[in-house]
């Protein structure tokens, strides 16, 4: 992880509420994986780089790579930006996510939250050929998806948190990966953990991954706010995240 400085290059609206920003980044972040993120702040063109301090920076999960220094990120439509914005970044953030060797369906569950951590993936596992559902739950039903590969099964499940052919969905897919918004994570991971076991006899280790997106004060294992009880162990969002085994997590 090092810290270097970005700028916005291109700024594109891709649906009613969410823009997308493509950053001429240093080439070392050009290697970032699925998973891993971003911490940025806004900086001015007398930036003291001898400076910097990682404190208090906005999370960001890149979603797309396009050239040896270019990252796309997803961000609401709300925030301002402006092309040439210099920007400080520190990354990578965080631990890969961990696909099965065998993968043939993968299903991305995003509740109360922008699916925007899980779309890094989407052109390595199109690549693949691995068939991809992402079922959008809660306010995420809001999001709109025609920016997205046409190859991506988009299901928007009801007010209770269903969706037609449930149970074939569930038992077809060899991994599950399911984004929270912050604030309640424990108790949106539990309904998800829920809506599993009632349609299947069990849930597998290594199977359901709760990817969370708390705001990470220091994002370096500094100051343990990212905290995280599981099973037997506690673990570090920033180090050890963002996605975690949902048999592991000790949930509300
Ligand atoms: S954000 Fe400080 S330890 Fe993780």
């Amino acid at each position: 992880m090092k810290e270097s400085q970005a700028y916005i290059e291109r700024i594109k609206r891709v649906n009613r509420d969410f823009q997308r920003l493509d950053l001429a980044v240093d080439q070392s972040l050009s290697h970032l994986l699925a998973g891993q993120a971003l911490l940025a702040r806004r900086i001015e063109k007398d930036y003291d780089a001898e400076r910097w301090e990682p404190y208090l920076r906005d999370l960001w999960f890149p979603v797309d790579i396009h050239a040896s220094n270019i990252l796309t990120i997803e961000l609401p439509a709300r925030e301002q930006f402006a092309p040439g914005q210099l920007l400080s970044l520190i990354g990578p953030v965080g631990q890969p996510f961990r696909f099965r060797q065998k993968l043939r369906n993968i299903l991305l569950i995003t509740y109360h939250s922008p699916p925007t951590p899980l779309l890094l993936m989407l052109p390595y596992l199109l690549e693949r050929q691995v068939s991809v559902t992402m079922v959008l739950m809660g306010s995420a039903r809001q999001y709109g998806t025609d920016h997205l590969p046409s190859e991506v099964e988009i299901i928007v499940a009801e007010d209770n948190l269903t969706w037609n052919d449930m149970v074939m969905t569930l038992g077809w897919a060899d991994q599950v990966f399911a984004a929270v918004g912050p604030g309640d994570e424990l108790s949106h991971f539990a309904d998800i953990m829920r809506l599993m076991r009632d349609r299947r006899n069990e849930v597998p280790v290594n199977y359901a991954f709760g990817v969370l997106q708390r705001p990470l004060p220091c994002g370096v294992g500094a100051c343990h706010a990212c905290m995280l009880n599981l099973r037997g162990s506690q673990k570090l969002q920033c180090l050890d995240g963002p996605a975690f085994d949902l048999t592991t997590l000790r949930l509300n």
